[in-house]
């Protein structure tokens, strides 16, 4: 089966690992800085890694002060980890409509729900299209509250000529494989302020505070180390920070690679009866995650199963996530975002990785324009 997304791993990136496992340190060591400052160049932004993209968006919230009695804004446009994590925190969250051709989060949907109890509001960069952040910034500055960017998807997009990674209070990235780039799991938290980024670094670490101007018992002994507030384990280790260094010197090849192949599916599907190609706004300069095409007509699931059955992995991104029964069960109702409803009944996202090839993606076309065309 041709997967809808895969890793790329080089040589480079292997020697990376191998030298990882070979020093001293396979955690907590000097590759987790190295990593850092590494991503900061092309967030724009300092960085915390994690041990995955859900682990950032957990970290995030509890950075943020997301809690109970608070409420969280954002889209159900997206994998469930966005909404999943400010549930186990304790806060409620409440989804807001999508824009109806980036499937994002509508800022003016979103500021018509945000209230006093808002903490977090809660951007995706939907296949890695950045969302409206100048919008965004005057809605969650309106209501007192953090924004954050779910950039999953997002790494290495600009927006406005400024790079996902500042243009939120926090932003989380995930490294799995099907991503940008891949540790194999992975993630990071960006933070434009020194006490958010603060805030996260211990929550990844247990917790623990070890700088001697905040011990409450800075005299107890060099070993003293204390928990001001709980948090997890959620460090990335050395050997897949190595891993990410690697794919990071790739990444500017990655986003060309992964563009030109965008712009080839522009090109070869364009005029297919019953396909509508997605959109992009001119001040973006996306770093293209998925290449989510619409299937109208109410064919989408046909044509699911007619491409799965022909050896090509689309995929659906995302059932909207308060349909999950999870948020079925905390009472949240189908209809609750026509607008994300509907983005859903047609959307499949296509093939699209760095290593695709030109042979495989005119398969992919082919067999997509016979099932519409025929
Ligand atoms: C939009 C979005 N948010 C969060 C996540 C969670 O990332 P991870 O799988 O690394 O935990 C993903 C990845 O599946 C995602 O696509």
């Amino acid at each position: 089966m041709l997967p809808y997304g895969r890793q790329s791993i080089d040589d480079s990136d292997v020697a990376a690992v191998v030298a990882a496992l070979r020093s001293d340190w396979l955690t907590t060591g000097p590759a987790v800085a190295t990593f850092e400052a590494d991503l900061q160049r092309v967030a724009g932004a300092p960085c915390a890694a994690v041990a995955n993209g859900t682990a950032a968006l957990h970290s995030a919230y509890a950075a943020a002060g997301v809690g109970p009695g608070r409420e969280v804004v954002t889209s159900p446009m997206t994998f469930v980890a966005t909404a999943s994590t400010a549930v186990l925190l304790g806060a409620t969250v409440v989804f807001a409509d999508v824009e109806e051709d980036t499937g994002n989060l509508d800022p003016a949907a979103a500021g018509a729900l945000c209230s006093t109890r808002t903490r977090a509001v809660t951007a995706v960069d939907y296949a890695g299209h950045p969302a409206e952040y100048d919008e965004l910034r005057k809605v969650a500055d309106t209501a007192g509250a953090t924004l954050i960017a779910d950039a999953a998807h997002a790494i290495g997009s600009r927006y406005r000529g400024r790079p996902v990674g500042t243009l939120a209070d926090l932003t989380t990235f995930s490294f799995f494989p099907t991503k940008n780039l891949t540790t194999a799991e992975g993630g990071a938290v960006a933070a434009t302020d020194a006490t958010l980024l603060e805030r996260v670094r211990a929550f990844r670490t247990g917790g623990l505070v070890r700088d001697r101007a905040r011990l409450r018992h800075p005299d107890e002994g060099g070993w003293h180390q204390e928990v001001h507030e709980l948090g997890l384990n959620y460090r990335l280790p050395d050997v897949l920070c190595a891993l990410g260094s690697a794919q990071l010197r790739r990444l500017d090849a990655f986003k060309a690679r992964r563009s030109a192949l965008s712009a080839r599916y522009d090109e070869l599907l364009a005029g297919v009866p019953g396909l509508r190609l997605p959109a992009q706004r001119a001040w973006v300069d996306p770093m293209r995650h998925l290449y989510p095409v619409r299937i109208l007509d109410g064919r989408r699931r046909e044509v699911y199963d007619r491409m799965r059955a022909a050896g090509i992995g689309v995929q659906v991104n995302y059932l909207p996530v308060y349909w999950q029964p999870v948020f079925a069960d905390l009472g949240y109702r189908r209809g609750m975002c026509p607008v994300a409803e509907a983005f859903y009944a047609e959307q499949l996202s296509l093939p699209l990785f760095a290593d695709l090839s030109e042979a495989d993606q005119d398969r992919v076309v082919g067999v997509l324009r016979a099932i519409l065309e025929g």
